[in-house]
């Protein structure tokens, strides 16, 4: 576990930890309070299964967010980044990215990569303001209810 050293987190006092499959009650709460098409438990325990790398930020009293990532040859890929509704907004977002650019960075890789959905306006401003661009699009990529599926954005970022 490593402390946090940036700004918008000291109010909270928060620190990055390891996601566990004892954390995945939490991070299951977040995500379906976040997400109207939310990752499944089986989602999550199979990517630590897999050994992707899962973090959490947190303080002593509750899960602030988290995310998921898959490392590839010389590339990771974002697949799941989540802040808790009520903390959004608060730069913990950045916070979390810019944790995985330097664990990214540790692993060798020169890339990061992700897609977002074409209608999530906010999380890809953030991921600009992160040095992300747009590098192509994946047709119909989401559910989107009953209607046509939903396009997504693929961004990546040099590290
Ligand atoms: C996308 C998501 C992870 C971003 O996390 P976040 O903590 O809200 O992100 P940040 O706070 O770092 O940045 C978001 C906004 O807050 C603003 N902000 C950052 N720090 C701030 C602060 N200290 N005070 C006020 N506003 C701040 C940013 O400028 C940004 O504003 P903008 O939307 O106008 O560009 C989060 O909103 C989320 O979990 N959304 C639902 C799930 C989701 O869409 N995940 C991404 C799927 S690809």
């Amino acid at each position: 576990m490593s402390a946090v050293p940036d700004a918008p987190l000291q109010n909270y006092r928060a620190e990055f930890a390891p996601m566990t499959a004892n954390a995945l009650d939490a991070v299951m709460a977040i995500e379906q309070a976040a997400y109207a098409y939310p990752w499944t438990r089986g989602n999550f325990a199979d990517s630590l299964r897999a050994g992707y790398e899962g973090r959490l930020l947190r303080t002593s009293e509750r899960l602030l967010g988290y995310y998921m990532a898959m490392k590839g040859v010389d590339e990771v890929h974002l697949l799941n980044i989540t802040v808790a509704p009520d903390c959004q907004g608060q730069g913990l977002g950045a916070c979390l990215l810019e944790s995985l650019a330097a664990w990214s960075l540790a692993q060798g890789a020169q890339w990061l990569w992700l897609e977002v959905r074409a209608s999530n306006e906010g999380a890809q401003r953030l991921y600009q303001r992160q040095g992300f661009r747009r590098v192509g699009l994946r047709k119909g990529y989401y559910p989107a209810g009953p209607g046509p599926r939903e396009d997504a954005i693929v961004m990546s970022r040099p590290l």
